[in-house]
């Protein structure tokens, strides 16, 4: 806290009623995705854009209201849930009526420009609020307020309160700043700060998945992107945390949790704070590296299942694939980047890796992982990309044979270095075009990734009802493919095996069985 730094800018001509009770209001924005395949919800889940953060809280009654809303990635709503938990502390309860709020807060997210300009239309219906209610205040969180800092004071002038992902701990702060009629903002980034200690009550989870963040911040630089500029570097968050959070959550009955960072094969940590490239051989080799850290997650109990996202072929291990492959609920699933099959272009956009490099490691997840689900990300139209090398990104997609993908247009953003380097020379239709070939290829994989797993039975995790009956049940084998089965007398959190018996292109239909061995 102490390094915590706060701005406070005086703007004499927008001051509020001091006799009105203020509301905080937290909106937090992410970028739509082009293309989502439904079982992968470790990373943008569409129909989360927009929810409300509610958390536990021990006030009530006369408490100010908190309206929280996420955008982007699992990390912003990860992080959501650390805002209300430091707000909560401070006397807020949070709500999901915006209506009743007396500060809403949006977490924002900046990495495409269509996530943004989501944000800005959102807060043109807060705007109308604010001029019925004078005393509300409307803060804006995450990666959108790090990108823009005080331009969006100017900008959106409705906006009362800026921070950035590494200064909710100043929140409490910033917001008196505003109750005291100033505007405030705090965009400083931490080397340190990983929220270690805050472990926040969810309310509004399945109570059978959560989510722990394991670090902060990226140091790759790929040229496209903006998270180094808004997420900062990259640090590591004490395991012991980790571990707690993770039997704490075992304990209260959830049966998943997913290891959440930017780059978790980059995972390591010495002792706190600590870049890895000043490390000394001696900090390095008694360090806690993410092979480790996973069988530590691993072994709070064999009913814990373990996941993690996001993992980068220029840091993945071979230590990572042994510790899946021996560990039976470290799930068969991994999520590896490659946004695209043109060595060319993967240069321009400083992966660190090649074709062969990636396709190295493809090989090694299935020689180790036999049966491994692999997803991926990937990017339709980057600068200066040729027909042949689009037709690259086809060509590999159907040799590794993707389970799932994230596929994006090209969205040129301001200060990277893609964006000072390289032309956005891709014409809009054409960048529709082969994101619709990237679209129509991932689907026709998908349909057969699913067709291949009918007719096996596999250990279920019940997640709740599913979507288009209380009948069913909805769960998720290891590879993250969704079970949907006669929900009989069993409970989420419970794990069943189920025989797959039919599919639609998208999900495994199946019935609970006592007679035969899951593969997985
Ligand atoms: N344009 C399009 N997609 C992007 N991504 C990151 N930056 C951009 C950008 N500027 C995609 C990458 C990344 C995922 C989280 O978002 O595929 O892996
Ligand atoms: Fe962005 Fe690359 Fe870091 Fe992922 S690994 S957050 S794409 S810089």
């Amino acid at each position: 806290m102490g390094k915590v730094k706060n701005y406070i800018l005086k703007h004499a001509s927008v001051r509020f009623n001091d006799n009105l009770s203020p509301a905080l209001l937290i909106v937090n924005f992410t970028a739509p995705m082009e293309m989502k395949f439904d079982q992968n919800k470790n990373m943008l889940d569409e129909e989360r854009q927009g929810e409300a953060t509610l958390i536990k809280s021990n006030y009530s009654g006369n408490s100010r209201k908190l309206y929280l809303e996420s955008y982007g990635c699992q990390m912003n709503f990860s992080d959501s849930e650390i805002v209300a938990s430091i707000l909560c502390d401070e006397g807020f309860t949070t709500t999901a009526n915006q209506l009743e709020a007396d500060v809403v807060l949006l977490n924002t997210c900046a990495i495409r420009e269509n996530a943004e300009s989501r944000v800005r239309q959102r807060l043109q219906d807060f705007k109308k609020e604010k001029k019925n209610r004078p005393g509300l205040i409307i803060g804006l969180l995450g990666c959108m307020a790090e990108r823009l800092k005080e331009k969006l004071l100017e900008e959106e002038k409705l906006v009362d309160l800026i921070a950035g992902p590494d200064a909710y701990r100043d929140l409490p702060s910033l917001i008196s700043q505003v109750d005291g009629g100033q505007k405030a903002i705090n965009v400083l980034l931490s080397r340190e700060e990983t929220y270690a200690d805050i472990n926040p009550v969810r309310l509004d989870s399945n109570g059978v998945v959560a989510y722990i963040s394991i670090m902060r911040g990226c140091d790759n630089m790929c040229s496209f992107c903006v998270v180094p500029f808004t997420r900062g570097r990259e640090r590591s968050r004490d395991p012991e945390s980790i571990v707690k959070e993770a039997t704490d959550l075992f304990n209260s009955g959830y049966r998943e949790v997913t290891l959440l960072g930017q780059n978790v094969d980059s995972y390591i940590y010495a002792g706190g704070g600590l870049k890895k490239e000043i490390l000394t051989y001696e900090q390095k080799s008694n360090a806690t590296s993410f092979s480790e850290l996973l069988v530590m997650v691993a072994k709070v109990s064999p009913e814990l299942r373990v996941r993690f996202s996001t993992s980068n072929p220029r840091d993945m291990t071979d230590d990572v694939l042994h510790a899946i492959a021996s560990n039976q609920n470290i799930c068969n699933y991994i999520h590896l980047p490659v946004q695209s099959g043109s060595t060319n272009v993967l240069k321009n956009m400083n992966r660190g890796y090649s074709r062969g490099v990636y396709m190295d490691r493809i090989k090694a997840i299935q020689t180790i992982i036999p049966d491994c689900a692999i997803s991926t990300d990937l990017i339709a139209g980057f600068c200066g990309e040729t027909e042949e090398e689009h037709k690259e990104t086809l060509s590999l997609m159907e040799w590794v044979g993707y389970d799932f993908a994230y596929t994006f247009k090209y969205s040129e953003r301001p200060g990277t270095q893609a964006q000072r380097n390289y032309k956005d020379d891709i014409l809009p239709e054409v960048k529709s075009r082969r994101l619709a070939e990237i679209i129509k290829m991932q689907q026709k994989l998908s349909a057969l990734s699913i067709k291949k797993m009918k007719g096996n039975t596999y250990r279920v995790l019940i997640e709740g009802f599913s979507k288009k009956s209380d009948d069913y049940f909805r769960g998720r084998n290891s590879q993250n493919a969704v079970c949907v089965f006669p929900k009989e007398d069993y409970k989420p959190g419970e794990y069943v095996n189920v025989l797959t018996e039919d599919c639609t292109p998208a999900t495994l239909i199946g019935r609970v069985v006592h007679d035969q061995q899951p593969v997985y």
